[in-house]
């Protein structure tokens, strides 16, 4: 598997998963293009600041982007404890606007959205996240949501849910028009500074019970090489999947 002198744009690469998948990234040999709302902490060979819940700022934010870029690794996001507006925007709307502006720049490369174990229950609305998914712009996905009201309290796992479906629909539609592979990778718990903010989210209780079937929280550095793995010419075969990274959790749900 090799990145070498692949041109990897990365959001959310100023903290947790994002940052470890650029760090690595940089060195397998790929030229990493942060994007994120903060300042990165890590040397990059470029960096945009933007804000993913403004597709006015994505806009700007694209033209600073190279004409060629071979893979997008769409790691930014916030929890449930946001607005579920807010979340919409940063976890769904946001990425899918920046996802489809460098559509023309991504040709024969890929897409790795980072999703969730908390998105395992995708099917249960499927259609629902169907016709969301099938909804054409920031603007109409904002308008459907304001017809179809998401509750507050299950915001992060609806949307989460809803990116595996775009994942796999876009991820067939992309694959055979334009030869760009999109998948999504699901985390289970990661020792992220973010973390703090699942477990006020889900709640003690939850947590607790949770914590009694895993063997530990991940650290970054086991989900960034398999989100890699998918941005490289060795996944050229797959496209549209959602692949648990998560010690076991998802085979624990099954
Ligand atoms: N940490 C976990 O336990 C866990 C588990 C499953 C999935 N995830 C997902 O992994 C992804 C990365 O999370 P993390 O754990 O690295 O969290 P993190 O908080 O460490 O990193 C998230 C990054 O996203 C950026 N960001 C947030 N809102 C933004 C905006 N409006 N515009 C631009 N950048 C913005 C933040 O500045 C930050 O750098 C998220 O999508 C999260 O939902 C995390």
């Amino acid at each position: 598997m090799s990145l070498t002198s692949k041109t990897i744009v990365i959001t959310g690469a100023s903290s947790g998963i994002g940052a470890e998948t650029a760090r690595l990234a940089r060195f397998m040999g790929a030229k990493v293009i942060g994007m994120d709302r903060n300042d990165p902490a890590i040397t990059l060979d470029g960096f945009v600041q933007v804000d993913l819940s403004d597709p006015a700022s994505i806009d700007a934010a694209v033209s600073a982007l190279p004409e060629r870029v071979d893979a997008l690794v769409n790691a930014a996001g916030i929890s449930g404890l946001a607005d579920r507006d807010l979340v919409a925007k940063v976890n769904y709307l946001g990425l899918r606007h920046l996802t489809e502006a460098l559509v023309p720049r991504l040709s024969g490369g890929a897409v790795v959205n980072v999703t969730s174990i908390l998105g395992f229950d995708w099917q249960a609305r499927l259609d629902a996240h169907k016709a969301l998914a099938e909804t054409a712009d920031f603007a109409a996905g904002l308008k459907w949501l304001a017809d179809n009201p998401v509750p507050q309290e299950t915001c992060y796992q609806y949307f989460k849910e809803a990116l595996v479906v775009w994942t796999k629909k876009r991820g067939y539609r992309l694959f055979m028009d334009h030869d760009i592979r999109v998948n999504s990778v699901a985390p289970g718990p990661v020792m992220t500074p973010i973390l703090g903010e699942f477990v006020q989210m889900l709640g003690e209780e939850r947590v607790a019970a949770d914590a009694a079937n895993i063997k530990r929280p991940a650290i970054a550095d086991e989900i960034a090489p398999p989100i890699l793995f998918l941005c490289s010419d060795a996944a050229r075969w797959i496209t549209g999947i959602n692949l648990p990274v998560d010690g076991g959790i998802d085979a624990l749900y099954t």
